[in-house]
């Protein structure tokens, strides 16, 4: 009785990997253009039955695109006949876009210097947030404070008082070395001058004084393993920007800018200033766009509007986004609260992760996009 029933059942339909496989290579990453399959991006798949499993590691735990890669992974390979169930693992790895700065900063996977052509437009405001935003997600963060004659990022991150602590790192070679332990806040480390001068102490260097404090604060610093290391600059493009984009290969550099700045084009000439010494442009960011009456809800463009954006398309670069003019992003910088930890509900923190996505979506297509040199 049993022989006879199995006799006459219907064949049941084995799913193959290579049927999973191939439905996944239908799948594009719609940044980089390229399948999933193609892109390496698929792992561990699993097959048991109708029961399918497998990972997709995307090239940053920031992905914006994430729900919907995930979406169309479901769509592409729950159609296969025979599949019962599905279980999609999301996960990630920041790809290094080269191996970074020899033995100045082995282990860091991108260094991104966040400018602006003139001061006060945010950037330091801007950095403390798109960093804790992107430790938010999972990424493993750092940032330098390369304001040497300003520095705001101990303030901006609420650890004014600390100090960096000598520490000691074992290198590949097995020797030990002496290094400086950078300040952990709101899941970011970061070395400032700040925590080296008296408060109100006026700094006065020279170009080759401020080139080996750069080299410092990359090579002599026990950073760990980092896949972003935001560095906010000093005003304009001088001895600082040089000495870094000197010191170590930049995966790029983020201008941001009030909507103003474009009519006096100085934004425009910090960037073509990157472009000059070929540090690609991530983006840029409209800061203090526009501000949002917390009585009436009124949106107000108080310096303008689109400014960020116009530039954006003239110059062929990215526009990460606008970044609206809030009273809590001014009070989180001055207390050492940032936004998105003491508001992380807000429209402001939201905004702040949106544009942290972007950017970590630009940084992806650029580390893809990188191919070495030929050998002269
Ligand atoms: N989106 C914003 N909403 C409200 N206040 C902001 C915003 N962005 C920056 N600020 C405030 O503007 C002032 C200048 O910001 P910040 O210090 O970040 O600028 P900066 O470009 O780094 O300046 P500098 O050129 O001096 O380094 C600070 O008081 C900061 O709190
Ligand atoms: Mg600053």
């Amino acid at each position: 009785m049993t022989t006879v029933e199995a006799e006459t059942a219907a064949p049941v339909t084995e799913v193959t990997e290579a049927q999973v496989l191939a439905a996944l290579s239908q799948v594009q990453d719609p940044d980089l253009h390229k399948d999933l399959v193609t892109l390496k991006m698929i792992k561990n798949v699993k097959i048991c039955e109708g029961s399918v499993s497998f990972q997709v590691e995307l090239t940053t735990p920031a992905c914006p695109l994430k729900a919907k890669i995930e979406a169309d992974c479901r769509e592409a390979v729950g159609s296969i006949p025979g599949v019962t169930n599905l279980k999609i693992e999301m996960t990630s790895r920041v790809i290094a876009r080269r191996p970074l700065g020899g033995k100045l900063i082995p282990n860091v996977k991108h260094v991104i210097a966040v400018a602006s052509g003139k001061g006060g437009v945010g950037k330091s405001t801007v950095a403390t947030n798109l960093a804790v935003a992107l430790a938010q997600t999972g990424a493993k963060v750092g940032i330098m404070d390369a304001d040497v004659y300003g520095p705001t990022i101990p303030m901006l991150l609420g650890v004014e008082d600390e100090q960096m602590e000598q520490t000691a790192v074992r290198l590949p070679d097995g020797n030990v070395v002496p290094r400086i332990a950078p300040v952990e806040s709101h899941g970011v480390t970061c070395v400032s001058m700040g925590f080296l001068i008296e408060p109100g102490q006026p700094v006065v260097w020279r170009g080759p004084m401020l080139s080996k404090v750069v080299n410092q604060f990359l090579g002599e610093v026990a950073w760990g393993e980092l896949d972003y290391l935001l560095v906010d600059l000093p005003p304009g493009t001088g001895d600082v920007t040089m000495s870094l984009s000197e010191a170590i290969p930049l995966t790029g550099a983020v201008i941001v800018m009030t909507p103003q700045d474009v009519a006096s084009s100085i934004a425009v000439k910090s960037l073509r200033a990157f472009q000059k010494m070929n540090v690609p442009i991530l983006g840029i960011i409209e800061n203090m766009s526009y501000f949002i009456a917390p009585d009436t809800g009124k949106s107000y463009h108080i310096f303008g509007h689109g400014g960020g954006q116009e530039a954006a398309e003239e110059l062929k670069v990215p526009f990460l986004g606008e970044i609206p003019l809030d009273i809590p992003t001014r009070k989180g910088g001055d207390e050492g609260q940032p936004v998105l930890i003491s508001q992380p509900d807000s429209l402001q923190a939201t905004v702040f992760r949106e544009v942290a996505g972007r950017l970590a979506q630009q940084i992806s297509i650029q580390a893809r996009q990188f191919r070495p040199l030929p050998v002269m």
